[in-house]
């Protein structure tokens, strides 16, 4: 029997709740679909970091490259400075593991989910390609004559050649995978002069791939259609900032960010599966977050591991289980969070016995 090596954040707030019962989905999924996961849990975030001011020690990233995957529930805690959590542990890992790759679907599963008129599951199934390593998140920033009347605040966005080309292919080859067989590039090139870079990479690669249809969105109509005409998209691709206030927006169109999983990926080495919410710490201890996004952050990492049949039999319970309405929605409080947990465990055990 396989048995894959998964490092554990739960991290803050909501986060421990969360993964507690996304984990019980992946043990369920291990002895349905046979396979077994061996957990290292990792106690890193801002409880850890304000008992011994430690964020994510070099051994501990070390040993994360070490694992087959990596599951993180939340980071963010309003009693330690703005960004030093999220910069230390979240953004470490995405750029110490290469992970180039922030993978995004963004797929509607019941039509009382979505807050758009008119719009039903046919209409709603894209994936969002993010990058995940440059532009304004590289980090390259400063002050300049810092709490004068002069200061000077600068961040500046980042693309490499390599960086671009990597992400765009990436998207090309998902492209290629999924029946439309359609990719937009989303940017701000004719603001953001430095974008032209995308423009270009997107063109070249564009020849290599005939067969993918292509199209383009500047990022501001590119919100207007996700509301109006989200039935447009497939596979978009688009930087790190876009992507991530788009994916927002994506996950309201879905359902909320109860529901919107994501994978930053190095495509063939250790990857990074997380709820795309943060960490709500009003929430927190209450019972009341929706574990759904982490559950299926949970299958996006099977899929990722190579149990392609475990991902889309989670996928599916969770999809029958809010077409039903045994699952009444995705929105804080609808469900206790272990009672989540606990109804697709049921019927994951359930469909399997089925099959
Ligand atoms: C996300 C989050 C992070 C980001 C934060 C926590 C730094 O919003 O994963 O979308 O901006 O990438
Ligand atoms: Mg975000």
């Amino acid at each position: 029997m396989k048995t894959h090596s998964i490092a554990v954040i739960a991290g803050d707030g909501i986060g421990p709740e969360v993964t507690r019962e996304a984990m019980k989905v992946l043990d369920t999924a291990g002895q349905v679909f046979g396979f077994k996961t061996q957990r290292s849990v990792l106690p890193y975030g801002t409880e850890h970091y304000l008992k011994t001011k430690e964020i994510l020690p070099d051994a501990a990233f070390e040993e994360l490259g070490g694992h087959d995957a990596i599951f993180l529930g939340a980071i963010g805690d309003p009693r330690v400075p703005v960004g030093l959590i999220e910069y230390g542990i979240i953004a470490r890992m995405r750029f110490g593991l290469d992970l180039y790759v922030n993978l995004r679907p963004i797929k509607l599963f019941d039509e009382s989910l979505c807050p758009l008129k008119d719009k039903t599951p046919a209409d709603i199934d894209m994936v969002i390609v993010r990058e995940n390593t440059e532009d304004a998140y590289s980090g390259a920033h400063g002050f300049t004559h810092k709490g004068l009347r002069t200061e000077v605040a600068t961040q500046t966005m980042v693309y490499t050649r390599e960086g671009v080309e990597r992400v765009i292919r990436y998207a090309f080859e998902l492209a290629r995978t999924r029946p439309r067989k359609q990719l937009t590039l989303i940017d701000k090139a004719n603001a953001v002069r430095a974008q032209d870079l995308w423009t270009r990479t997107f063109a070249d690669l564009a020849a290599q791939y005939p067969d993918i249809k292509t199209d383009h969105a500047y990022i501001d109509a590119a919100c207007m259609w996700m509301v109006k005409n989200p039935e447009w998209f497939d596979v978009a691709v688009t930087t790190n900032l876009f992507g991530d206030i788009i994916t927002d927006l994506g996950a309201m169109v879905q359902g909320g960010m109860g529901i919107a999983a994501s994978g930053n990926l190095h495509p063939g080495r250790v990857s990074l599966f997380e709820p795309i919410h943060g960490s709500a710490p009003k929430y927190a201890g209450k019972n009341v977050a929706c574990p759904v996004a982490a559950i299926m952050a949970v299958a996006m990492m099977l899929d990722y591991l190579g149990h392609k049949d475990a991902a889309a039999a989670v996928e599916g319970v969770i999809a029958e289980l809010l077409r039903s309405k045994r699952l009444k929605g995705v929105g804080t409080g609808v469900h206790p969070t272990n009672e989540v947990g606990d109804l697709v465990v049921a019927h994951l055990r359930e469909a399997a016995l089925a099959r």
